[in-house]
């Protein structure tokens, strides 16, 4: 199997490369960064996914940066929604298997329970309007791809937020965390392994795939403190009202991933192990 990867320097895309042998011990991994080819220029797309002789393409290229999207709404849109229409056209036509990754934050958070595939999104801000109209342009271009849901990443590979709360936990005695945003903490390289088995398993639609449990940002800062051992970190809870950013948050994004069991088989394991695995 010959597997594409885009965005292949980013945190998630980084991690496939390393780790997707380890559930797809055949395939040949073929990297793709914006200097390869731009996922905004049209012909540039349908070039590389035709000549690559890919059997799937992952879209791991975004635009990822969550507050500055409010000030760059039309660039955030134009990589996460138009591009991705390209990417989904050109798989379409090519006859690639285009598995596409999404986001948490396509619901607005208003929902008490954990999200499934079949809430309808309802976007809240740039960023999450450009990855909600993502997922419309690959369902309307591209049938039989993979839409892969996931959220509040961290891992080796890039910047991110539970290595932010290490690097700050060194320099900073005080620390501020939100505690009342809930999500679905993943690892990336847990991330890539639960991708290689839903193509495996052919799947198709859209597919929640995160590390099980949920916890606030407070919660997760706190665990990650205590396994690095940085006692001396004064860390205090506070409200999204407090800790002001430029875009607004879900206060629920949590992932329910009883789809991604049924397709796999395999239960998605504990946040609170998956962050220790990451941190010692
Ligand atoms: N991070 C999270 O917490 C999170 C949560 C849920 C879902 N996701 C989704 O997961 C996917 C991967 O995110 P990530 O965290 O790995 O993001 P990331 O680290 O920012 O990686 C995105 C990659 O896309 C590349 N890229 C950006 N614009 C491009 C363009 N026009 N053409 C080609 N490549 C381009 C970037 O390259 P340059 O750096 O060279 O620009 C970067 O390597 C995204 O779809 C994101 O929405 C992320």
């Amino acid at each position: 199997m010959r597997l594409g990867v885009t965005g292949a320097k980013g945190l998630l895309g980084s991690a496939i490369v390393r780790c997707i042998n380890n559930v797809l011990p055949g395939a040949t991994v073929v990297p793709f960064i914006k200097s390869d080819f731009d996922i905004t220029d049209k012909d540039a797309v349908y070039k590389a996914v035709s000549g690559a002789d890919l059997d799937v393409l992952i879209n791991c290229a975004a635009y990822s940066a969550v507050d500055k999207a409010e000030r760059e709404a039309d660039l955030a849109y134009a990589v996460n929604a138009t591009a991705t229409g390209h990417i989904a056209g050109a798989c379409a036509s090519t006859g690639v298997k285009l598995v596409h990754i999404s986001s948490d934050y396509v619901f607005d958070g208003a929902k008490k329970e954990p999200y499934t595939e079949d809430d309808p999104p309802c976007p809240i801000g740039a960023y999450a309007r450009s990855k909600a109209d993502g997922e419309k342009e690959v369902l309307s271009k591209c049938p039989g791809a993979l839409i892969i849901r996931s959220a509040w990443l961290y891992g080796h590979d890039g910047p991110n937020f539970v290595a932010t709360i290490l690097e700050k936990g060194k320099s900073a005695g005080k620390l501020n965390v939100v505690n009342d945003q809930i999500g679905s903490p993943t690892y990336t390289d847990d991330l890539a392994l639960a991708i290689g088995r839903l193509i495996e398993k052919k799947a198709t639609g859209i597919v929640n795939a995160v590390n099980s449990g949920y916890c606030s940002w407070y919660d997760l800062a706190v665990e990650a403190l205590n396994l690095a051992r940085l006692d001396n970190v004064k860390i205090s809870p506070v409200s999204s009202e407090e800790y002001k950013t430029l875009a607004a948050r879900p206060k629920n994004s949590q992932l329910d991933t009883s789809l991604y069991e049924r397709i796999t088989g395999a239960p998605p394991r504990h946040w609170r192990s998956a962050l220790k695995e990451f941190v010692i």
